[in-house]
Protein backbone atom coordinates (compact mmCIF):
# COMPACT_ATOMS: atom_id res chain seq x y z
CA UNK A 1 0.00 0.00 0.00
CA UNK A 2 1.37 3.44 -0.85
CA UNK A 3 1.88 5.94 1.65
CA UNK A 4 -0.24 9.35 1.53
CA UNK A 5 1.44 12.60 0.83
CA UNK A 6 0.61 14.80 4.21
CA UNK A 7 -1.88 16.80 4.68
CA UNK A 8 -4.46 13.80 3.85
CA UNK A 9 -6.92 16.32 2.00
CA UNK A 10 -10.57 15.37 3.59
CA UNK A 11 -11.87 18.64 2.80
CA UNK A 12 -13.76 18.03 -0.67
CA UNK A 13 -16.89 19.70 0.07
CA UNK A 14 -14.85 22.94 0.40
CA UNK A 15 -13.01 22.41 -2.93
CA UNK A 16 -11.69 19.72 -4.59
CA UNK A 17 -8.62 19.54 -6.61
CA UNK A 18 -9.12 20.30 -10.48
CA UNK A 19 -8.69 17.39 -12.70
CA UNK A 20 -5.32 17.05 -14.94
CA UNK A 21 -7.62 16.45 -18.20
CA UNK A 22 -9.47 19.52 -17.18
CA UNK A 23 -6.60 21.56 -16.53
CA UNK A 24 -5.49 20.58 -19.68
CA UNK A 25 -8.23 21.63 -21.62
CA UNK A 26 -8.35 24.93 -19.75
CA UNK A 27 -4.43 26.05 -21.45
CA UNK A 28 -5.90 26.14 -24.67
CA UNK A 29 -7.13 29.52 -24.51
CA UNK A 30 -4.69 32.05 -23.07
CA UNK A 31 -1.78 32.57 -25.18
CA UNK A 32 -0.87 34.30 -27.99
CA UNK A 33 -0.91 30.92 -29.84
CA UNK A 34 -4.01 30.16 -28.84
CA UNK A 35 -7.79 30.52 -28.87
CA UNK A 36 -7.66 33.73 -26.31
CA UNK A 37 -9.85 35.99 -28.33
CA UNK A 38 -12.69 37.51 -26.84
CA UNK A 39 -16.00 35.37 -27.45
CA UNK A 40 -18.26 38.30 -27.51
CA UNK A 41 -16.06 39.84 -30.71
CA UNK A 42 -17.81 39.49 -33.97
CA UNK A 43 -15.53 40.96 -36.24
CA UNK A 44 -13.07 38.25 -36.54
CA UNK A 45 -12.94 34.31 -36.79
CA UNK A 46 -11.26 33.80 -33.06
CA UNK A 47 -13.59 35.68 -32.09
CA UNK A 48 -15.73 33.33 -33.53
CA UNK A 49 -14.04 30.44 -32.55
CA UNK A 50 -13.67 31.50 -29.15
CA UNK A 51 -17.67 31.68 -29.27
CA UNK A 52 -17.92 27.88 -30.33
CA UNK A 53 -15.64 26.76 -27.23
CA UNK A 54 -18.57 28.64 -24.64
CA UNK A 55 -21.25 27.47 -26.61
CA UNK A 56 -19.86 23.87 -26.29
CA UNK A 57 -19.05 24.22 -22.43
CA UNK A 58 -22.61 25.54 -22.78
CA UNK A 59 -23.82 21.80 -23.95
CA UNK A 60 -21.32 20.06 -21.39
CA UNK A 61 -23.16 21.42 -18.39
CA UNK A 62 -26.73 21.58 -20.23
CA UNK A 63 -26.40 17.97 -20.35
CA UNK A 64 -25.16 17.63 -17.27
CA UNK A 65 -28.95 19.08 -15.67
CA UNK A 66 -30.68 18.18 -18.72
CA UNK A 67 -31.54 21.19 -19.98
CA UNK A 68 -31.10 23.14 -23.10
CA UNK A 69 -28.10 25.16 -24.33
CA UNK A 70 -29.95 28.26 -24.11
CA UNK A 71 -30.96 27.86 -20.26
CA UNK A 72 -27.17 28.30 -18.65
CA UNK A 73 -26.17 31.68 -17.69
CA UNK A 74 -22.38 31.75 -16.87
CA UNK A 75 -21.36 33.12 -13.31
CA UNK A 76 -18.59 33.87 -11.36
CA UNK A 77 -19.68 30.76 -9.48
CA UNK A 78 -22.26 29.21 -7.62
CA UNK A 79 -22.51 32.64 -5.06
CA UNK A 80 -23.24 35.07 -7.68
CA UNK A 81 -25.49 32.42 -9.19
CA UNK A 82 -27.41 32.62 -5.91
CA UNK A 83 -27.34 36.34 -5.68
CA UNK A 84 -28.56 35.82 -9.43
CA UNK A 85 -31.58 33.86 -8.66
CA UNK A 86 -32.92 34.94 -5.41
CA UNK A 87 -32.69 39.07 -6.28
CA UNK A 88 -32.53 38.81 -10.05
CA UNK A 89 -35.70 36.99 -9.51
CA UNK A 90 -37.32 38.62 -6.67
CA UNK A 91 -37.09 41.99 -8.54
CA UNK A 92 -38.38 40.77 -11.98
CA UNK A 93 -41.67 39.72 -10.65
CA UNK A 94 -42.99 42.30 -8.26
CA UNK A 95 -46.23 41.77 -9.55
CA UNK A 96 -46.27 38.12 -8.56
CA UNK A 97 -45.79 38.60 -4.95
CA UNK A 98 -43.17 39.90 -2.34
CA UNK A 99 -42.75 36.66 -0.60
CA UNK A 100 -40.05 34.30 -0.69
CA UNK A 101 -39.75 30.59 1.35
CA UNK A 102 -36.15 29.40 1.88
CA UNK A 103 -34.13 27.39 4.82
CA UNK A 104 -32.29 28.39 7.88
CA UNK A 105 -29.67 25.75 6.51
CA UNK A 106 -28.49 27.06 3.12
CA UNK A 107 -25.61 27.86 2.27
CA UNK A 108 -24.72 31.73 3.39
CA UNK A 109 -24.90 32.55 -0.60
CA UNK A 110 -28.16 32.30 -0.27
CA UNK A 111 -28.92 33.11 3.81
CA UNK A 112 -27.29 36.56 3.03
CA UNK A 113 -28.86 37.06 0.32
CA UNK A 114 -32.54 36.36 1.83
CA UNK A 115 -31.36 39.03 4.25
CA UNK A 116 -30.43 41.51 1.55
CA UNK A 117 -34.07 41.21 0.38
CA UNK A 118 -35.54 41.93 3.63
CA UNK A 119 -34.14 44.99 3.78
CA UNK A 120 -35.39 45.43 0.43
CA UNK A 121 -38.78 45.06 1.29
CA UNK A 122 -39.12 41.70 0.37
CA UNK A 123 -40.76 39.19 3.09
CA UNK A 124 -38.89 35.77 3.67
CA UNK A 125 -40.26 32.75 5.38
CA UNK A 126 -37.38 30.83 7.00
CA UNK A 127 -38.11 26.87 7.23
CA UNK A 128 -36.72 24.83 9.79
CA UNK A 129 -35.54 21.27 8.48
CA UNK A 130 -35.74 18.29 10.70
CA UNK A 131 -33.20 16.41 12.36
CA UNK A 132 -31.90 14.92 8.94
CA UNK A 133 -31.40 18.26 7.84
CA UNK A 134 -34.08 17.92 5.19
CA UNK A 135 -37.05 20.24 4.38
CA UNK A 136 -40.40 17.88 4.05
CA UNK A 137 -42.67 18.61 1.21
CA UNK A 138 -45.92 19.13 3.94
CA UNK A 139 -43.44 21.86 6.16
CA UNK A 140 -43.75 23.97 2.67
CA UNK A 141 -47.07 23.86 2.02
CA UNK A 142 -48.27 25.04 5.12
CA UNK A 143 -45.74 27.90 4.48
CA UNK A 144 -46.68 28.94 1.12
CA UNK A 145 -48.90 31.89 0.28
CA UNK A 146 -50.68 33.47 -2.05
CA UNK A 147 -47.82 36.03 -2.68
CA UNK A 148 -45.39 33.44 -2.98
CA UNK A 149 -42.96 34.23 -5.97
CA UNK A 150 -39.78 31.66 -4.96
CA UNK A 151 -39.06 28.91 -3.26
CA UNK A 152 -35.04 28.45 -2.93
CA UNK A 153 -34.11 25.06 -1.16
CA UNK A 154 -31.13 23.57 -1.78
CA UNK A 155 -30.33 20.04 -3.20
CA UNK A 156 -27.47 18.60 -1.02
CA UNK A 157 -26.26 20.47 2.29
CA UNK A 158 -22.60 21.58 2.48
CA UNK A 159 -22.12 20.73 5.54
CA UNK A 160 -24.29 17.36 6.27
CA UNK A 161 -24.55 15.95 3.04
CA UNK A 162 -28.38 15.70 3.25
CA UNK A 163 -30.61 15.42 0.25
CA UNK A 164 -33.80 17.09 -0.36
CA UNK A 165 -36.24 15.70 -2.67
CA UNK A 166 -36.16 19.16 -4.49
CA UNK A 167 -39.17 16.77 -7.15
CA UNK A 168 -41.40 16.97 -4.34
CA UNK A 169 -40.78 20.49 -3.33
CA UNK A 170 -41.05 22.19 -6.48
CA UNK A 171 -44.26 20.53 -7.07
CA UNK A 172 -45.58 22.49 -4.12
CA UNK A 173 -44.00 25.58 -5.28
CA UNK A 174 -45.57 25.06 -8.48
CA UNK A 175 -48.91 24.11 -6.93
CA UNK A 176 -49.08 27.80 -5.51
CA UNK A 177 -47.81 29.16 -8.57
CA UNK A 178 -44.41 30.23 -7.31
CA UNK A 179 -41.15 29.42 -8.96
CA UNK A 180 -38.85 26.80 -7.76
CA UNK A 181 -34.45 27.41 -7.06
CA UNK A 182 -32.13 24.74 -6.23
CA UNK A 183 -28.41 25.34 -5.36
CA UNK A 184 -27.32 22.37 -6.65
CA UNK A 185 -23.50 23.26 -6.10
CA UNK A 186 -23.13 20.26 -3.95
CA UNK A 187 -25.12 18.07 -5.60
CA UNK A 188 -23.55 17.78 -9.32
CA UNK A 189 -21.96 14.29 -9.06
CA UNK A 190 -23.80 12.87 -6.32
CA UNK A 191 -27.47 12.74 -6.79
CA UNK A 192 -28.91 12.00 -10.29
CA UNK A 193 -29.93 16.03 -11.76
CA UNK A 194 -32.76 16.68 -14.54
CA UNK A 195 -34.43 20.00 -14.85
CA UNK A 196 -37.18 18.89 -16.71
CA UNK A 197 -38.09 15.27 -14.87
CA UNK A 198 -37.41 17.50 -11.50
CA UNK A 199 -39.60 20.69 -12.30
CA UNK A 200 -37.13 23.00 -11.27
CA UNK A 201 -36.90 26.55 -12.73
CA UNK A 202 -33.13 28.27 -11.16
CA UNK A 203 -30.12 25.69 -10.47
CA UNK A 204 -27.11 27.16 -9.53
CA UNK A 205 -23.69 24.93 -10.09
CA UNK A 206 -20.49 25.81 -9.57
CA UNK A 207 -16.93 24.62 -11.40
CA UNK A 208 -14.97 23.74 -8.55
CA UNK A 209 -16.90 21.44 -6.36
CA UNK A 210 -16.67 18.99 -9.86
CA UNK A 211 -13.19 18.96 -10.01
CA UNK A 212 -13.12 21.94 -12.41
CA UNK A 213 -11.92 25.79 -12.14
CA UNK A 214 -12.74 27.57 -9.33
CA UNK A 215 -14.27 31.08 -9.85
CA UNK A 216 -16.88 29.79 -12.91
CA UNK A 217 -20.25 28.53 -11.99
CA UNK A 218 -23.95 28.76 -13.73
CA UNK A 219 -27.45 30.08 -13.62
CA UNK A 220 -29.76 27.58 -15.07
CA UNK A 221 -33.05 29.51 -16.20
CA UNK A 222 -36.46 27.85 -17.44
CA UNK A 223 -37.21 28.89 -21.04
CA UNK A 224 -40.53 27.02 -20.75
CA UNK A 225 -42.33 28.62 -19.31
CA UNK A 226 -40.24 31.40 -19.60
CA UNK A 227 -38.67 32.41 -15.93
CA UNK A 228 -37.73 36.08 -15.52
CA UNK A 229 -34.14 37.24 -14.00
CA UNK A 230 -33.52 40.75 -14.14
CA UNK A 231 -29.32 41.48 -14.61
CA UNK A 232 -27.49 41.88 -11.19
CA UNK A 233 -23.91 43.07 -13.55
CA UNK A 234 -24.73 45.69 -16.06
CA UNK A 235 -22.76 46.65 -18.92
CA UNK A 236 -22.66 44.85 -22.91
CA UNK A 237 -25.81 42.41 -22.27
CA UNK A 238 -24.07 39.49 -22.57
CA UNK A 239 -25.81 35.88 -21.71
CA UNK A 240 -29.12 37.08 -22.95
CA UNK A 241 -29.12 40.12 -21.01
CA UNK A 242 -28.58 38.46 -17.85
CA UNK A 243 -25.38 38.91 -16.68
CA UNK A 244 -22.56 41.05 -18.78
CA UNK A 245 -18.94 40.95 -18.70
CA UNK A 246 -16.23 39.22 -21.04
CA UNK A 247 -16.78 35.73 -20.22
CA UNK A 248 -13.44 33.64 -19.04
CA UNK A 249 -12.85 30.86 -22.22
CA UNK A 250 -10.25 29.06 -19.97
CA UNK A 251 -12.49 28.70 -17.14
CA UNK A 252 -15.91 28.24 -18.88
CA UNK A 253 -13.89 25.34 -21.07
CA UNK A 254 -12.68 23.88 -17.90
CA UNK A 255 -15.79 23.62 -16.10
CA UNK A 256 -17.29 22.30 -18.96
CA UNK A 257 -15.14 19.44 -19.18
CA UNK A 258 -15.09 18.59 -15.66
CA UNK A 259 -18.92 18.30 -16.24
CA UNK A 260 -18.96 16.41 -18.91
CA UNK A 261 -16.28 13.74 -17.26
CA UNK A 262 -18.43 13.81 -14.27
CA UNK A 263 -21.22 12.58 -16.20
CA UNK A 264 -18.76 9.33 -17.97
CA UNK A 265 -17.04 8.61 -14.47
CA UNK A 266 -20.68 8.98 -12.85
CA UNK A 267 -20.96 5.72 -11.38
CA UNK A 268 -17.30 5.07 -10.82
CA UNK A 269 -16.89 8.13 -8.97
CA UNK A 270 -20.00 7.36 -6.72
CA UNK A 271 -18.94 3.48 -6.10
CA UNK A 272 -15.20 4.51 -5.52
CA UNK A 273 -16.60 7.10 -2.42
CA UNK A 274 -19.21 5.12 -1.36
CA UNK A 275 -16.26 2.24 -0.52
CA UNK A 276 -14.13 5.25 0.90
CA UNK A 277 -17.22 5.86 3.16
CA UNK A 278 -17.76 2.36 4.56
CA UNK A 279 -14.17 2.05 5.39
CA UNK A 280 -13.76 5.57 7.05
CA UNK A 281 -16.91 4.53 9.12
CA UNK A 282 -15.90 0.77 9.87
CA UNK A 283 -12.49 2.31 11.12
CA UNK A 284 -14.33 4.70 13.69
CA UNK A 285 -16.33 1.66 15.07
CA UNK A 286 -14.18 1.03 17.57
CA UNK A 287 -14.01 5.08 19.16
CA UNK A 288 -16.76 5.42 21.66
CA UNK A 289 -18.68 8.78 21.43
CA UNK A 290 -18.42 9.22 18.02
CA UNK A 291 -22.04 10.59 16.57
CA UNK A 292 -22.90 11.10 12.42
CA UNK A 293 -24.48 14.64 12.29
CA UNK A 294 -24.67 13.43 8.45
CA UNK A 295 -28.46 11.70 8.04
CA UNK A 296 -26.64 8.04 6.77
CA UNK A 297 -29.64 7.20 5.09
CA UNK A 298 -30.60 10.21 3.49
CA UNK A 299 -26.98 11.39 2.59
CA UNK A 300 -24.66 11.56 -0.36
CA UNK A 301 -21.45 9.20 0.87
CA UNK A 302 -18.86 11.93 0.36
CA UNK A 303 -19.63 14.27 3.10
CA UNK A 304 -19.53 12.81 6.53
CA UNK A 305 -20.12 15.74 9.62
CA UNK A 306 -19.20 13.87 12.98
CA UNK A 307 -19.04 14.69 16.55
CA UNK A 308 -16.74 13.27 19.27
CA UNK A 309 -18.43 13.83 22.74
CA UNK A 310 -16.17 15.60 24.87
CA UNK A 311 -13.48 16.60 22.33
CA UNK A 312 -13.24 20.31 21.69
CA UNK A 313 -13.87 20.69 17.55
CA UNK A 314 -11.26 23.36 17.14
CA UNK A 315 -8.49 21.51 19.16
CA UNK A 316 -9.19 18.37 17.37
CA UNK A 317 -8.60 20.17 13.99
CA UNK A 318 -5.16 21.51 14.97
CA UNK A 319 -4.44 18.10 16.83
CA UNK A 320 -5.14 16.72 13.32
CA UNK A 321 -2.78 18.80 11.27
CA UNK A 322 -1.69 16.28 9.04
CA UNK A 323 -5.40 15.91 7.91
CA UNK A 324 -7.11 18.85 5.74
CA UNK A 325 -11.32 18.79 7.23
CA UNK A 326 -13.18 21.67 8.31
CA UNK A 327 -15.11 22.33 11.56
CA UNK A 328 -18.07 23.48 9.08
CA UNK A 329 -18.54 25.57 5.75
CA UNK A 330 -15.22 27.16 4.90
CA UNK A 331 -16.62 30.53 4.66
CA UNK A 332 -17.09 30.51 8.89
CA UNK A 333 -14.08 29.20 9.55
CA UNK A 334 -12.59 32.57 10.92
CA UNK A 335 -15.66 31.82 13.61
CA UNK A 336 -15.53 30.00 16.30
CA UNK A 337 -18.83 29.91 16.85
CA UNK A 338 -20.78 26.50 16.43
CA UNK A 339 -22.25 25.64 13.01
CA UNK A 340 -25.64 27.77 12.23
CA UNK A 341 -26.66 24.24 10.44
CA UNK A 342 -25.70 22.50 12.99
CA UNK A 343 -27.69 24.05 15.09
CA UNK A 344 -30.19 24.41 12.87
CA UNK A 345 -31.24 20.90 12.93
CA UNK A 346 -31.06 20.72 16.77
CA UNK A 347 -27.39 19.73 17.62
CA UNK A 348 -26.89 20.27 21.29
CA UNK A 349 -24.10 23.54 21.01
CA UNK A 350 -21.42 21.26 23.02
CA UNK A 351 -21.92 18.59 20.50
CA UNK A 352 -21.99 21.02 17.14
CA UNK A 353 -18.78 22.22 19.00
CA UNK A 354 -16.96 19.05 19.19
CA UNK A 355 -18.09 18.10 15.17
CA UNK A 356 -16.05 17.86 12.11
CA UNK A 357 -17.14 17.59 8.43
CA UNK A 358 -15.13 15.19 6.52
CA UNK A 359 -15.41 14.85 2.57
CA UNK A 360 -14.06 12.84 0.07
CA UNK A 361 -13.51 12.62 -3.87
CA UNK A 362 -11.85 10.92 -6.85
CA UNK A 363 -8.48 11.72 -5.77
CA UNK A 364 -9.02 10.17 -2.66
CA UNK A 365 -7.21 6.90 -1.49
CA UNK A 366 -7.53 3.67 0.77
CA UNK A 367 -4.11 4.52 2.22
CA UNK A 368 -5.54 8.30 2.73
CA UNK A 369 -8.36 7.11 4.62
CA UNK A 370 -6.81 4.11 6.77
CA UNK A 371 -3.84 7.19 7.76
CA UNK A 372 -6.30 9.52 8.74
CA UNK A 373 -7.80 6.78 10.58
CA UNK A 374 -4.89 6.16 12.62
CA UNK A 375 -4.15 10.23 12.94
CA UNK A 376 -8.11 10.73 14.34
CA UNK A 377 -8.19 7.69 16.69
CA UNK A 378 -4.56 9.02 18.32
CA UNK A 379 -5.70 12.75 18.28
CA UNK A 380 -9.28 12.02 20.02
CA UNK A 381 -7.52 9.46 22.46
CA UNK A 382 -5.34 12.03 23.29
CA UNK A 383 -7.40 15.02 23.59
CA UNK A 384 -10.21 12.69 26.28
CA UNK A 385 -7.09 11.83 28.83
CA UNK A 386 -7.73 13.73 31.48
CA UNK A 387 -4.67 15.69 32.45
CA UNK A 388 -2.40 13.96 34.74
CA UNK A 389 -2.31 15.75 38.59
CA UNK A 390 0.51 17.35 39.78
CA UNK A 391 2.07 15.32 42.63
CA UNK A 392 2.88 17.53 45.82
C1 LIG B 1 -24.11 24.65 -1.38
C2 LIG B 1 -23.14 25.68 -1.86
N1 LIG B 1 -23.60 26.79 -2.48
C3 LIG B 1 -22.78 27.73 -2.93
C4 LIG B 1 -21.42 27.62 -2.78
C5 LIG B 1 -20.54 28.70 -3.32
O1 LIG B 1 -19.97 28.28 -4.53
P1 LIG B 1 -18.84 29.14 -5.27
O2 LIG B 1 -17.59 28.91 -4.51
O3 LIG B 1 -18.82 28.57 -6.65
O4 LIG B 1 -19.26 30.56 -5.25
C6 LIG B 1 -20.90 26.50 -2.14
C7 LIG B 1 -19.44 26.37 -1.91
O5 LIG B 1 -18.96 26.56 -0.80
C8 LIG B 1 -21.78 25.51 -1.66
O6 LIG B 1 -21.33 24.42 -1.04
Amino acid sequence: MTTPTLPIYLDYAATAPADARVVEVMQRYLTVDQLFANPASRSHMLGWQAEQVIEQARRQVADAIGADPREIVWTSGATEADNLALIGFMRANRERGLHLITSTIEHKAVVDTAHALEKEGFEVTWLTPGRDGCIQPEQLRDAMRDDTALVSLMAVNNELGSINDIAALAAVAHEFGAAFHTDAAQAVGRIPLDVVAQQIDLMSLSGHKTYGPKGVGALYVRRHPDIRVEALIHGGGHERGMRSGTLPTHQIAGMGEAFALMQQQYDEDNAHIARLQQRFLRGLEGLEGVYANTPLDRAVPNILNLAFEGVDGESLLMALRDVAVSTGSACNSASVDPSYVLLGIGTPRALALSSLRFSFGRFTTEADIDHALTLIRHAVSGLRTPPRQAAD
